[in-house]
């Protein structure tokens, strides 16, 4: 590693605002009243932490979040036996798995297709399909959720436990005998929908850029990755002592440290830095415009997830910094 050029002022404005963008995992609680029509049901219980707006929560006003522009993003922790009831919504909205699997199944007409979804898979919930989520492992699952608009409306239900029986709304609406499993190969209308909007980490091609780094494209326009009209996913692995150079987008960029510690740093016009450092489930949302990289100074590789606030590619290589 060569010398940093770049000079870093502590409580400059830079910095203050970098401060400001970040979102701090052991600074945030986890919510679990963030669904008002879930509460009197603990078999739909279920946590929210907001980052980045408040998701399908109507806890729009929380000023502890940063307020969301192109994308919202908060985790969600469900523990077994737990659900949430399907509904649609006019937005995307993704699950990342971080820990445990889940199970999403996606519903028409009384028939339900079901996926298990692990670890660093991820689900895009498509617009206007009735979907929900099941947990039947041993074990809690964390997720990382975003939904692709700032305000989305409220979701539709359509098998709650208030209007339907509970082992129906547990099945998401499938009668015993009505749910199909996930298959890329099935023939079912909705298995072949639903094989569109699933990408698992291991199927996905790793891309290695030059810079020293490698990406996963979950949504974008990479071979293997989900279609989209409006945001791009990705997940990079970055190996110690790798350092990019400051590039810019035209929008909002968040990145979300899953394993490992990255720091982000801002760069100013005149080569002032200001820099965080995130370990695992902390983030930073940098704003459209901002000149920003990476580096890991650490002797363990970095896992990051990121969110970008457009579904088309950047016209720029990233550069070894
Ligand atoms: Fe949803």
């Amino acid at each position: 590693m060569g010398a940093h050029m770049n000079i870093q002022i502590a409580n400059s404005p830079l910095q203050a605002e970098l401060n400001a963008s970040t979102g701090r995992f052991t600074d945030k609680t986890f919510d679990w009243k963030a669904f008002p029509s879930n509460v009197p049901f603990p078999e739909l219980a279920r946590a929210q932490m907001r980052y980045i707006g408040a998701g399908g929560s109507p806890k729009v006003g929380d000023t502890s979040t940063l307020p969301a522009q192109n994308f919202t993003l908060s985790l969600i922790y469900k523990e077994p036996g737990r659900y949430a009831a399907c509904h649609s919504h006019e937005i995307e909205e993704s699950f990342l798995i971080i820990s445990g699997a889940l199970i999403v199944g996606w519903e028409k007409d009384g028939e339900v297709v079901e996926v298990n979804l692990g670890p660093r898979d991820m689900i895009l919930n498509a617009r206007e399909v009735a979907h929900g989520f099941r947990v039947d492992g041993v074990e809690p699952v964390l997720m990382s959720i975003s939904v692709d608009v700032g305000k989305p409306l409220p979701p539709v239900y359509r098998y709650h436990p208030k209007d339907c029986p509970s082992e129906l709304a547990r099945t998401f609406g499938a009668e015993p005998g009505k749910t199909i499993p996930f298959d890329r190969q099935g023939t079912h209308p909705m298995q072949q929908q639903m094989s569109d909007y699933v990408v698992r980490h291991s199927e996905l091609p790793t891309i290695w850029e030059d810079a020293g780094f490698a990406r996963k494209v979950y949504v974008g326009s990479a071979p293997g990755a989900i279609a989209s009209t409006t945001c791009r996913k990705e997940m990079w692995g970055v190996p110690s002592r790798t350092a990019l150079a400051a590039f810019t987008r035209p929008v909002e960029d968040a990145v979300m440290c899953l394993e490992g510690s990255i720091e982000v740093v801002w760069v100013d016009d005149a080569g002032n830095e200001a820099v965080v450092e995130l370990g695992p489930r902390d983030m930073v949302r940098t704003p459209a415009g901002q000149a920003h990289f990476i580096r890991n100074p650490g002797a363990g590789a970095a896992t990051l997830w990121t969110v970008i606030g457009q579904s088309d590619d950047d016209d720029f290589t990233f550069q070894a910094g």
